[in-house]
């Protein structure tokens, strides 16, 4: 790191992986701003580095605005799920596109606004955090729109890194494929380490997805 702090944005902060990220990357060093709709929601979670703020995932508006200040790393963690019993007929499509522009959508309006930021310094991480459901979908049909949403966010984050490696900038996925539990092989502070490890890549050697599988 040079002179100036680094500073990493998570989208999507709440009591699980977004703060254990946010407090990963506040370990090594890193200014961390979390995102969420409601902040004072989450007050307590902010760890020593960590300040939040408020944003809409769901709004690339909202999104625009407070990443206008950019980030050497990004982390989108932001996500939404109707749940349609017994599967995926039953869903209305207003809340299957509802979901996407927040697992989806919300992913690339976040990266767009940190992108020319990162192209000017030559540099930068930008992290999508995926689920097992983008690799099976069949597991859980009731969740068939977080399933489309997150085979979605796989291919951005597949596509983009390799649009973007050769410019020395690292998009990557850990597709999460558990449930995200503390003191299960899933707990947060292990899953984030996956998501520190994936930043520390270097150029040339970009990896473009963990299968965290516990
Ligand atoms: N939990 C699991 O078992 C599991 C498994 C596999 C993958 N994942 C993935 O891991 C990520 C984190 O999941 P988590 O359960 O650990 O959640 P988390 O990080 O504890 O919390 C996510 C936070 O995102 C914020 N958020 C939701 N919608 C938002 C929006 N429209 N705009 C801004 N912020 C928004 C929420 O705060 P506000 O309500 O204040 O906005 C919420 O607290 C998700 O992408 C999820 O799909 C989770």
């Amino acid at each position: 790191m040079d002179e100036h702090t680094a500073r990493c944005a998570v989208v999507g902060f709440g009591p699980g992986l977004g703060a254990a990220i946010a407090r990963r990357f506040a370990a090594g060093g890193y200014q961390v701003l979390g995102l969420a709709r409601d902040p004072a929601r989450h007050a307590a979670l902010a760890a020593p580095g960590v300040t939040l703020s408020a944003a809409d995932a769901g709004v690339p508006e909202s999104l625009a605005r407070a990443l206008a200040g950019g980030a050497d790393v990004l982390v989108y963690n932001a996500y939404r799920a109707t749940i349609a019993m017994p599967g995926p007929s039953a869903l209305d499509p207003a809340d299957l596109a509802r979901d996407f522009a927040v697992n989806v959508t919300g992913a690339l309006a976040a990266l767009r606004a940190v992108l020319p930021g990162m192209r000017a310094a030559g540099r930068g991480t930008i992290l999508l955090t995926g689920g097992g459901l983008a690799l099976n979908p069949l597991n859980w049909l009731p969740a068939a729109s977080l399933a489309v949403g997150k085979a979605g966010l796989r291919s951005l984050a597949l596509t983009l890194h390799a649009e973007l490696a050769p410019e020395g900038i690292h998009a990557a996925t850990v597709t999460v494929d558990g449930p995200v539990a503390p003191g299960t092989a899933f707990d947060p502070d292990r899953v984030a380490e996956a998501f520190w490890a994936l930043h520390g890549d270097p150029p040339g050697a970009f990896r473009a997805e963990t299968i965290f599988r516990g």
